[in-house]
């Protein structure tokens, strides 16, 4: 990804993930319990690249970095078009985006909106339409990255709200999907269960949570996401991070035992990342 847009090299590690059509995360049960079809190229679509560039324009305001960085994001990290073309955030969703960053899925939903109103043939004919009437809260430590997101996203207030907390320490907001991109290995094995469990807690029934973790069980791949994740940190904290990683049976156990159904979908076609979108689904407790 980075390579292909050098606006992408500080998105790297945020995102470490990418595709192409190439390559499958590996055999089926290396996907239980139960998998979808690997992802195509969603991202190299021309009509998510130019929806990529509108998303990214609204983090100008916000300076070089902001700018640049969601640009490159955008474009190399394949997450954000799988999400759009695959319809996972439905019409009306209230949405928890946990350790957002800037903001850049609540841009890209606006982005997508705006085009498909404006010119709905410009929208990939195999693609679900983007969703309508949804509400975004997300929230990250980073003060400074809520801030440029706030700014890029000041005049959606209305529905997008980005603030400042340690999602250890809050009870999220009732919703319809979490999303959690590249967040929970940043935290603690006890902190991920008790954010799973509270994240479960405040979805509507038969909600989704979007997970993308790093596979602790792909060896080289997950070694290089490991080191690009620590380059990032680094850069960012000046400090060296501690991750907390688990393989992709441990990951789909954990959430089958909290209340999901999981599927999981792989992520990492034409990059060396080791990544792995998990779509859980709250199951509702059978009828008596
Ligand atoms: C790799 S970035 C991903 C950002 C965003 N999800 C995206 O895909 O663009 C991980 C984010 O998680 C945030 N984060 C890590 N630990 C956190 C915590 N305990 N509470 C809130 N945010 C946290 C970091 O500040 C960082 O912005």
């Amino acid at each position: 990804m980075a390579a292909r847009d050098p606006a992408a090299s500080a998105s790297v590690a945020c995102a470490a993930t990418s595709h192409d059509s190439s390559e499958a995360l590996g055999s089926a049960e290396d996907l239980s319990p139960r998998s979808a079809a690997p992802d195509r190229v969603a991202h190299s679509e021309p009509a998510f690249r130019r929806l990529a560039t509108h998303a990214a324009a609204r983090y100008r305001p916000a300076g070089r970095s902001p700018y640049y960085f969601a640009r490159g994001k955008l474009g190399g990290d394949p997450v954000f078009a799988v999400l759009l073309r695959d319809g996972q955030i439905k019409d009306g969703a209230r949405i928890v985006d946990v350790g957002c960053g800037l903001g850049i899925l609540a841009a890209l939903l606006m982005a997508a909106s705006e085009q498909y109103e404006s010119t709905p043939s410009d929208w990939p004919s195999t693609w679900t339409p983007p969703p309508r009437r949804w509400t975004l809260r997300g929230f990250d430590l980073r003060s400074n990255a809520i801030v440029a997101g706030q700014r890029a996203l000041a005049d959606v207030r209305d529905r997008v709200t980005l603030s400042v907390d340690d999602v250890r320490q809050i009870m999220l907001p009732e919703c319809d999907t979490v999303v959690m991109l590249d967040v929970l290995h940043y935290i603690d094995p006890a902190a991920q269960t008790r954010l799973l469990t509270n994240a479960h807690a405040v979805l509507a029934p038969a909600g989704t949570l979007l997970l993308r973790v790093g596979d602790a069980a792909r060896n080289w791949r997950f070694r290089f996401t490991s080191a690009v994740d620590c380059w990032v940190s680094l850069a960012r904290q000046k400090s060296w991070p501690r991750f907390y990683c688990r393989p992709l049976a441990e990951w789909t156990s954990l959430l089958d035992g909290i209340g999901y159904s999981v599927v999981a979908q792989p992520m990492s076609q034409g990059t060396p990342f080791a990544n792995v979108l998990l779509i859980a689904t709250k199951r509702t407790p059978p009828e008596r």
